[in-house]
């Protein structure tokens, strides 16, 4: 079961084992600043500096970054949904977690996978933190948070919006998983008797009447060849607060917005592909498959082939009833989606490193510009300087990879490109495990030195034996 777009290996692992917290040097005072506010720290905080350099970054509001670029493309599809990309990171557990129906004990929530601040205050993980506040915002008429709206007259209640923004999530180190990185929630509602109505004229078709419902041409077209063999049913099943006709409605008219918005993008993909002289030839499969999320029911993701692998982009789903109700709305219902833009950047712009988003090396930011995809040219890559670390697991208390990942994150900043492990044992006497971990530090913009690097390593070593407790070997 996929819990939370992109961090399913994350989430698996989270039951495994309790994170021993990767400690911080700055909340010395017992306070921490973010982004010019100030917020007591607990025994939940395990915000790293590395990773509150990230949150004032901007990436969606430089016009002719990739991030932006895509954004942007999104944004053009929905004409008719207020527009916010400037909603701030900090957010309560409720907003990320409970408003949303999270489980007390849904792995999602664990420290090893999540940005505390404080036990109620996090680094939203995902943009759908936000749903529930903009939808009671229209709901309430709350002018203050209307107004971040960019184009707020095209939906002037939040009946349908868009929340493009930068998430955080503990995870590994590797060329396609980064802590910070970007979504687009988008959200539709339809007054009941609205649907009802359209069901009518359309002698109660469901597909007929989300036809109607919606202004733009059906997706058709070679960038994308569109499968989806999912069904509605015990595994995927109508809330029992829908009717069944409602709920297709619904699923009918998300899946025709999606596809359209997807098959409008890859296809410009294609066209680049073609002007940089590579060879499209079927474009970019697109798959509906069944999944499950706390806050949707039925609910989907939509996946991409790129290179024979299929490739997540995105959930989405029915909205979960109780969060129309909770905001002010019980006479609408909804369709919602989460949208990874990473990935989908990194297929777009043929970009294989998802650090080189962070990267302001002008070899890499002067090769886009606003509304335009084209393909990157990959500069010199400099040489890689590898280093191992063996050490035995602590005997008391647990050892979470996560937490080796900050803490190197923390010592290398964007130096570090992989952190895998190579090697694990269990000595047959004493039980105790030994496991050799691989850091591969490569700089994006100029060779390393081996005593740098050497430096940094020392580090890296001292703080996991006085973070984590291990043992080196
Ligand atoms: N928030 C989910 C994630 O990050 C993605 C998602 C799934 C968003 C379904 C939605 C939705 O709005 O309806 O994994």
């Amino acid at each position: 079961m996929l819990v939370l777009l992109s961090a399913s290996r994350g989430a698996a692992r989270a039951g495994l084992g309790r994170a021993a917290g990767v400690r911080l040097q700055s909340s010395a005072a017992g306070r921490l600043a973010v982004l010019g506010a100030t917020y007591p720290t607990d025994g939940w905080t395990n915000t790293t500096a590395a990773i509150l350099d990230k949150t004032g970054r901007g990436l969606l509001h430089q016009p002719s970054h990739p991030l932006a670029i895509l954004k942007d493309l999104i944004f053009r599809e929905f004409p008719g949904y207020a527009h916010y990309d400037s909603l701030e990171p900090v957010v309560t557990a409720q907003q990320n977690f409970d408003s949303l129906g999270f489980a007390p004990d849904h792995p999602g929530r664990a420290k090893t996978d999540t940005y505390y601040i404080n036990r109620d205050t996090l680094l939203r993980t995902h943009t759908s933190a936000h749903q529930l506040q903009l939808l009671a915002a229209g709901a309430r008429r709350d002018g203050a948070l209307l107004a971040l709206a960019k184009n707020g007259s095209a939906a002037p209640g939040n009946e349908r919006f868009l929340v493009a923004a930068d998430v955080y999530r503990r995870d590994e180190i590797d060329a396609s998983h980064y802590p910070a990185f970007h979504q687009v929630e988008g959200v539709c509602t339809f007054a009941r008797s609205e649907i009802r109505d359209l069901l009518r004229r359309a002698n109660g078709s469901a597909s007929a009447a989300a036809a109607a419902a919606d202004s733009g041409v059906e997706a058709a077209s070679t960038a994308a060849a569109l499968s989806d063999a999912t069904v509605i049913g015990a595994g995927n099943p109508i809330q029992p607060e829908h009717a069944a006709e409602e709920a297709v409605f619904l699923a009918e008219h998300m899946k025709r917005t999606m596809n359209r918005m997807v098959v409008g993008i890859l296809a410009k993909a294609v066209d680049a592909q073609k002007t940089s002289g590579e060879d499209p030839a079927g474009g970019f499969p697109v798959r509906w498959i069944d999944a499950q999320f706390p806050f949707t029911s039925p609910s989907w993701e939509m996946e991409v082939q790129f290179q024979g692998e299929w490739l997540e982009i995105c959930g989405c789903g029915v909205m979960k009833q109780f969060i129309l109700n909770d905001a002010g709305m019980p006479d609408r219902v909804g369709w919602a989606f989460g949208f990874g833009l990473e990935r989908l950047a990194m297929l777009l712009f043929g970009i294989r490193d998802i650090r080189l988003f962070w990267s302001s090396d002008p070899r890499f930011t002067a090769q886009f510009s606003p509304g335009r995809i084209n393909t990157f040219r990959q500069f010199s890559r400099h040489p890689p300087c590898t280093k191992d670390v063996s050490f035995w697991l602590p005997a008391a208390g647990a050892f979470h990879e996560n937490d080796l990942m900050d803490l190197v994150r923390e010592a290398a900043g964007d130096l570090v490109e992989g952190v895998r492990l190579v090697d694990s044992f269990t000595h047959p006497k004493s039980g105790r495990v030994s496991q050799c971990y691989r850091i591969d530090y490569r700089s994006m913009d100029r060779t390393v030195t081996n005593d740098e690097i050497n430096a940094i390593q020392e580090r890296v070593r001292d703080s996991m034996v006085r973070r984590l407790g291990v043992e080196l070997r």
